[in-house]
C-alpha cells in the first residue's frame, strides 16, 4: 500500500538525518536531557511504530515488540512532562500533549490489531514530531 510505503520512507529519513551529522556531538557529556531521550527512546520506539505499518506484524509476538515499543513512548511521554528547564512551558506543553494524544491512539490502534487505525495514529504521531521540532529543534541547537 503506497501510503504505507510512504510513513515508513519518512521514518528511515529521520533516521538517516539523525544519523547524518544533524546530531553531531549528540550523546557526549553536553548532551541534553531531551536528546538523550529522542536518542534513547523516542526516535527507536517511533521507528518501531512507524513500521508496523509498512511491515504488518505476522504473529502475537511481533505485535507485542510494538507494544514494547508504545510503553516506551509512553514512558517518554513522562519524561517530556518532567522536562527539565530550558523550553518555554506552555507550547513545549501542548506539543507533548499532541505526542501523548497520539501515542495512546497508537497503542488502543496496537491493541486492537487494526493497521488501519494504527496508520491514522502514526500520521498524528508523526506530526506531533515536526510540530515540537519546528519550534524547539532548531532553537535548541
Ligand atoms: C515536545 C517536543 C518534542 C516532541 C513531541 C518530539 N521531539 Fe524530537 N526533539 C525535541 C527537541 C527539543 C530536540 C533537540 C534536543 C537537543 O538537541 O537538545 C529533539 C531532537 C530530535 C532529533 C535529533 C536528534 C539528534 O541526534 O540531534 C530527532 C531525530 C528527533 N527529535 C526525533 C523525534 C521523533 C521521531 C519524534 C516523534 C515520534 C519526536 N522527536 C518528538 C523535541 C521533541
Amino acid at each position: 500500500m503506497r501510503s504505507r510505503r510512504r510513513r515508513a520512507d519518512i521514518a528511515l529519513l529521520f533516521v538517516l538525518w539523525a544519523a547524518s551529522g544533524a546530531g553531531a556531538g549528540a550523546g557526549g557529556e553536553g548532551a541534553s536531557a531531551t536528546l538523550r531521550l529522542m536518542q534513547e527512546k523516542v526516535i527507536p520506539a517511533s521507528n518501531t511504530v512507524f513500521g508496523a505499518t509498512a511491515e504488518v506484524p505476522a504473529d502475537d509476538a511481533g505485535w507485542r515488540e510494538v507494544e514494547q515499543a508504545l510503553e516506551t513512548l509512553v514512558a517518554s511521554v513522562r519524561e517530556m512532562a518532567d522536562a527539565p528547564g530550558g523550553f518555554a512551558p506552555l507550547p513545549w506543553k501542548d506539543d507533548a500533549a499532541a505526542f501523548a494524544r497520539a501515542v495512546l491512539d497508537a497503542r488502543r490502534a496496537v491493541a486492537a490489531r487494526n493497521v488501519d487505525a494504527l496508520e491514522s495514529a502514526n500520521g498524528a504521531l508523526y506530526q506531533s514530531c515536526e510540530t515540537c521540532h519546528v519550534v524547539y529543534l532548531p532553537a535548541s541547537k
